[in-house]
Order: structure tokens, then C-alpha cells, then sequence
């Protein structure tokens, strides 16, 4: 591609600060972001791969863009776009249909400037589902989907969370046993397993290809993997959606996919296609965010032991803790894009016809203005409700967010019922993120059971 380049550093904001850990230790809020700069005309860089990445070092990169206002100017590994930082402003924009999600009104992708070779075209041109349509389209791909996961099917599929959650705690209660105080990784044990089973349970994917999937999306997000790899991980993918669509086609089963082959919505048929984008969109959307969400909620409630007596004690409910972690936490760091259609104005600022935005949701958590000065701080005492944005807004909001919740309000207080002496094996600076772009995702969380 001929845009701006990847590797060099002329031109861009960024930050500097050492270590990679999140201001998760007890004590450490407010004054935990470290130097922070990125309000002047250069934009600021969320590349992984330059010398001096953001990504990973969550609260320098989020006070940057807090920094930068409302509307930030960010380098997206080579490609420039505008980034919503702001509760207000992306409570407006994700309902204004002048962005749009088809990537065809991009200006680099039609110049060319962006190809197949930018790292991250995998989350933008991801094929035709719900999430990449607007408008009456997007209603006929989404609805059956949305259908699936009311309240009322929720309570239908708790049963199941509630079997594999109890399974995962065995594994791990039988591992304590076999080896005790030796630490356990707490997101490969518990956190990664369980989203992933469920959402494929759902969609009907079978068990055993769960650990191929969780190998091919770990290399999927991962910047590091290089781009002639990555596109081959997501031929690999569609290639196996493909296959699973054309099996169920031909024997249906009881699950949302099978339910999405046989939807008539109005007339209109999805077609294989469109099921096969839906149900990557599920399985791809579906786990590593409440991964993120199980891992952030533990790792807070044991770096601020005195919440985590308050739960504990039933003083402060579970539900406080979802939240306040999908504010504080937000699992999608920055979700990956909309397009103008014309001039929009933001803040004073303008997005001309063509260009890109993001939404930065973790700094969009971190607002000052919507959560209070002390919106650095996690703090499940917080007045109810939280109003954060952790699953978006408008037509695209989450149609999985019910789901997440259900899956961390049975997870939660199950582990910490099965292991009331939890703790975490490492100083909370060791924990690292992974070099991914787009969401909050740790690397690992090393626990002692007992
Ligand atoms: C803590 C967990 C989760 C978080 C934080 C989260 C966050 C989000 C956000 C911010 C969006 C909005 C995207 C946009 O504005 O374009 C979204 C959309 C979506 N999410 Fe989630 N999500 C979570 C869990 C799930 C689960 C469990 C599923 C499926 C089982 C799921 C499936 C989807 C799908 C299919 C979309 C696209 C919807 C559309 O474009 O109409 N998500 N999610």
C-alpha cells in the first residue's frame, strides 16, 4: 500500500512510558497514565509494531486520546483515520447514518491507498453479515440473530453456561489437588475456554474444533503475525464456515445457524453467504470480548481486595462488577470502522466525505465528563446504572451483550465460590496485554487457587 508508512515514526504522536502493565494495583488510581501527549496536529500512532507502540500500554494510550479531545486524528498502522473518544459523541455518531460500515465508500480503500496487505483489513472488509450492512439490510441479516438471544432464550441457555462453567472449576479443583500452589493460568483454565464453548454451542460449531479456533484467532489479532499468514488464517476460517453452512444446510440441526439457513425474512433468505458472515461474526465477536471481561473483573476485584469483600460479603452485587469492569475495562479497545458519506461535523471538527472512523471504547469508558473525575478509577459503589458504552449504541449495538453478562454472572461468583482464597501469582505489573489493536485482550493471568 502507498500510504503513510508503517514502521516510521515522522509525523506521529507517540507516547512515551515504561512498562506495559494497566493501572490495575490496588492504589494506583488516578495518577497512574504516565506521561501523555497527542493534542497537536500529528496523529497519534496505535502501531504496535513502531518502536515506541501504544498498544499494550492501555493508559498512556488512552490518556493520549483523552488528551487529544473529542475527535482524535490516530495512524491505524499506515492508515489515517478520525477516533470517537468521548461518551457523547459516540452516543451521537453510532446512530447517525451517514457512517457507514461498507467499506467500498472508503477513500484509501478506493484509491488504493489500503489493500489486502494492511494488517488489520481482515475487521474491515470481513465479508457480508450484519456487521459490515446499514440500514433495512442490515435489519434482515440481524433480526433472527437478535431473536436468539433474548431474555427469555437466555434463561434457556443459562443451564448450559452453567454446566461448562462447573466442568472448568473441576479441571482446575483437580489440577489444584495434583499440584498445589502451583500457579494456573486463569484465562487458558477458565476464561478462554468458556465463551468459546458457548457461543459454539449456540451457533452449533462442534467442540472439537474449538482449539483449532482459538489457534487461528489468537493469529488473526495478533499484529504480529505477519500479513501473508494472516490472510491465509482467514482463508482457513472461511473455508471451514463455509464447509460447516454447507453441512447444515443439508442436515439442520437445533442451533442459530441452522436457524439463520432456515430464516424467511420476508421472503428474502439469507444466503450462504450471508450465514456464513453472521456466524463468523458470532464466533469471532463472540468470545475473546467476554474473555476479556471474565479476566479484567478478576484481575480488579483481587488488585482492590476491599471491593472485593463488599461482593463477597453481598453488600455490592455481582452485576456492579460487570459493569463497572465493561466501563473501566472496556473489552473492545477500538472497534473498527464507518465511513462518511458526506461532511460530518464533530466537535468542531470536521470528517470529510470518505474518511474513516473509529471508536475508542476504552477511552469512551474513561470519559471524565460522563463518569466523573475519578473515572480512572474502578469502583463497583458507583451509582446504578453505569452508563458506559462498552457494547456500543444505535442499530450495530451488541446483540451478544445479554449473553456476556449471563456468562460472567454465573462465571464470577462460581469461581470465587470454588476458590475463596484466589490470588494473583504475579505482581500485577506483570501482566501483559498481546500486541492486538482492537481489543483489551491479556496475554494470560497467572492465579493461585488456594
Ligand atoms: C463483553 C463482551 C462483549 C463486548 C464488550 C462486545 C462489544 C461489542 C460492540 C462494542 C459492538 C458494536 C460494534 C459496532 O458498533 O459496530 C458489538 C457488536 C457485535 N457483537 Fe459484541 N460484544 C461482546 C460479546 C458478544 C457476544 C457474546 C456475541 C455473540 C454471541 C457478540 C456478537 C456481536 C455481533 C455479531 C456484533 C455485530 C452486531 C451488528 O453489527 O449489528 N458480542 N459487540
Amino acid at each position: 500500500m502507498n500510504g503513510p508508512a508503517v514502521n516510521g515514526s515522522a509525523g506521529r504522536t507517540t507516547v512515551s512510558g515504561a512498562g506495559a502493565g494497566p493501572e490495575a494495583a490496588a492504589g494506583s488510581c488516578p495518577a497512574d497514565g504516565g506521561a501523555a501527549s497527542g493534542s497537536g496536529g500529528c496523529p497519534i500512532s496505535l502501531d504496535p509494531l513502531s518502536i515506541d507502540p501504544l498498544v499494550g500500554r492501555l493508559a498512556e494510550e488512552t490518556e493520549a486520546l483523552r488528551t487529544a479531545g473529542p475527535l482524535a486524528r490516530i495512524d491505524l498502522m499506515g492508515a489515517e483515520a478520525w477516533t470517537v473518544t468521548t461518551h457523547a459523541e459516540a452516543r451521537r455518531l453510532l446512530t447517525d447514518s451517514r457512517l457507514v460500515k461498507d467499506i467500498t465508500t472508503w477513500n484509501l480503500w478506493r484509491s488504493g491507498e489500503v489493500d489486502e496487505s494492511w494488517p488489520l483489513i481482515g475487521m474491515v472488509d470481513a465479508g457480508r453479515s450484519m456487521f459490515t450492512v446499514d440500514g433495512a439490510e442490515h435489519r434482515r441479516l440481524r433480526t433472527k440473530t437478535a431473536q436468539a438471544l433474548t431474555p427469555r432464550r437466555l434463561a434457556a441457555i443459562r443451564p448450559a453456561v452453567e454446566r461448562i462453567t462447573g466442568e472448568l472449576l473441576d479441571a482446575m479443583e483437580a489440577h489444584a489437588a495434583e499440584a498445589p500452589g502451583e500457579p494456573v493460568d486463569l484465562k487458558a483454565a477458565f476464561a478462554q475456554p468458556l465463551p468459546m464453548s458457548v457461543v459454539c454451542s449456540l451457533m452449533g460449531v462442534e467442540p472439537e474444533l474449538e482449539p483449532r479456533l482459538h489457534r487461528l484467532y489468537e493469529a488473526f489479532f495478533s499484529m504480529l503475525t505477519p500479513q501473508d499468514e494472516r490472510l491465509a488464517v482467514i482463508q482457513e476460517l472461511d473455508e471451514l464456515y463455509a464447509e460447516m453452512v454447507e453441512e447444515k444446510s443439508a442436515s439442520p440441526g437445533d442451533d442459530l445457524t441452522s436457524a439463520l439457513i432456515l430464516a424467511d425474512e420476508g421472503g428474502e433468505p439469507l444466503t450462504a453467504e450471508e450465514v456464513r458472515g453472521n456466524l463468523e461474526a458470532m464466533v469471532a465477536a463472540g468470545h475473546e470480548t467476554t474473555v476479556t471481561l471474565i479476566l479484567c473483573a478478576v484481575r480488579a476485584l483481587l488488585t482492590h481486595p476491599d471491593q472485593l469483600r463488599l461482593v463477597l460479603d453481598g453488600q455490592v452485587g455481582w452485576e456492579a462488577v460487570i459493569e463497572e469492569t465493561l466501563r473501566w475495562e472496556s473489552p473492545s479497545t477500538h472497534l473498527l470502522m464507518r465511513f462518511a458519506t458526506s461532511d460530518v461535523e464533530v466537535a468542531g471538527r470536521v470528517v470529510r466525505e470518505g474518511e474513516a472512523v473509529v471508536m475508542s471504547y476504552r477511552a469512551i469508558g474513561r470519559d471524565r465528563a460522563q463518569h466523573g473525575e475519578d473515572a480512572d478509577c474502578f469502583d463497583v459503589r458507583r451509582s446504578a446504572p453505569i452508563r458506559h458504552l462498552a457494547f456500543g449504541h444505535g442499530p450495530h449495538i451488541c446483540p451478544g451483550a445479554g449473553l456476556s453478562r449471563l456468562e460472567a454472572s454465573v462465571a464470577l461468583p462460581a469461581l470465587f465460590e470454588r476458590f475463596p482464597s484466589l490470588s494473583l501469582a504475579v505482581p500485577v505489573a506483570e501482566i501483559r496485554n498481546r500486541p492486538v489493536l482492537t481489543q483489551n485482550e491479556l496475554e494470560s493471568l497467572p492465579v493461585r487457587l488456594r
